[in-house]
């Protein structure tokens, strides 16, 4: 009997700083959930980060930032026994397969996405200055993509381009060379997005996002989370709208957030209670992630041993995949070809020849 394949399941982040309640409800607790459904692949993505950050110094933050982005996903519940947490960069097949993708893609159909600009530009990269590594972004993803032949991508929106330009490059190569490619199908995120603390000037007034700094960490403690919460400003009572603090509630007290609000818009319960309870309310989910985290970071060699196990699984899948990609394009035959002749040359030359007797 032949066992139904799970549905397999890519996504990641590049290691540029920690992992936040933003990446909690937005994506990390949809993985968690996944795990049993689909078989689900997780990348470090450090090669993407280099498209705005290769000096050495930054290349050399990555070994402490890479072990903390495990760490946060295994903090989460990412299970390492189902789910394949891997480096990007450990897998060099990825990037030959972005540069045959890359024959594919039009310049101009990377070239009016704004996501590169955005990047750029919170680099503090003028036009002239923007890598080509940093131009193909999207391609690079799409090799992440399909050398797992990921059919699911679950993403915020701000990467849903990338996954389109996977989507079409996929297709575009199936026509061209034959059917090699899973399509694969972006995922977008319908949790409503949550907004920063005030850690920044004004950082309520923006999604919580790690280039910003107005984020609250996976990794934070008690008395952080706290600290940062209490930068929120409160709505003046009844006041209309959904004010930064109580998108906090409808996040992590769904059950009471409805009261919460109503209770403090008529005054029954006060400003300080209201942030109390929804810093308890955090606090209750971050506890369990705090101690596994510790347990991890303990156990000496043991994320490094994750990520490697789980860089052996993506490479031996990404050269399976590489090598059809070469058969379809004609460069596997194209090699095999040379080599061929030159072995045949090979064994005519160790067959003794006497003069006048060729044959
Ligand atoms: N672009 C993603 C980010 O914003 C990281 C990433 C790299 C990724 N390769 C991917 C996401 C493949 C989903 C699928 O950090």
């Amino acid at each position: 009997m032949t066992v139904a394949r799970k549905p397999r399941l890519l996504t990641g982040d590049r290691p540029t700083g920690p992992l936040h309640l933003g990446h909690l409800v937005g994506t990390l607790q949809n993985r968690v959930a996944l795990q049993d459904s689909h078989e689900c692949f997780l990348i470090v993505a450090d090669l993407h980060s280099l498209t705005t950050r290769s000096k050495r110094e930054q290349i050399l933050e990555l070994p402490g930032r890479v072990r903390s982005m495990v760490l946060d996903l295994l903090s989460v519940g990412i299970d390492p026994a189902r789910s394949t947490i891997y480096l990007q960069s450990g897998v060099p097949a990825v990037y030959d397969l972005a540069i045959l993708l890359q024959m594919l893609t039009p310049v101009a159909r990377l070239s009016k996405i704004d996501t590169i600009k955005d990047m750029a530009r919170s680099a503090g990269l003028a036009e002239s200055e923007v890598p080509m590594g940093l131009l193909g972004y999207p391609v690079l993803q799409a090799a992440d993509i399909l050398m797992a032949n990921a059919e699911l991508v679950p993403v915020g929106g701000d990467n849903e381009i990338h996954v389109q330009v996977a989507q079409e490059l996929a297709q575009h190569f199936n026509e061209a060379y034959g059917p090699v490619f899973a399509v694969p199908q972006p995922t977008i995120s319908s949790t409503p997005s949550l907004p920063g603390v005030n850690t920044i000037p004004d950082g309520s007034a923006h999604k919580m996002s790690k280039s910003l700094g107005n984020t609250i960490n996976l990794e934070d403690s008690s008395e952080e989370v706290a600290r940062k919460l209490r930068t929120l400003p409160g709505p003046a009572p009844g006041e209309p709208g959904r004010p930064p603090l109580f998108a906090f509630s409808e996040a992590f007290l769904p059950a009471e957030a409805d009261d919460l609000r109503r209770d403090y818009d008529r005054g029954v319960i006060g400003f300080a209670a209201v942030q109390d309870r929804i810093i308890t309310a955090i606090d209750a989910v971050l506890a369990p992630f705090r101690e596994r985290r510790a347990a991890f970071a303990r156990d000496r060699g043991r994320v490094e041993e994750i990520l490697v196990d789980g860089t052996i699984t993506a490479r031996k899948v990404a050269y399976e995949t590489l090598g059809r990609v070469r058969e379809a394009m004609g460069l596997e035959p194209l090699w095999a070809g040379l080599v061929q002749a030159t072995q045949a040359r090979a064994e005519a030359r160790k067959r003794p020849v006497y003069p006048g007797r060729e044959h």
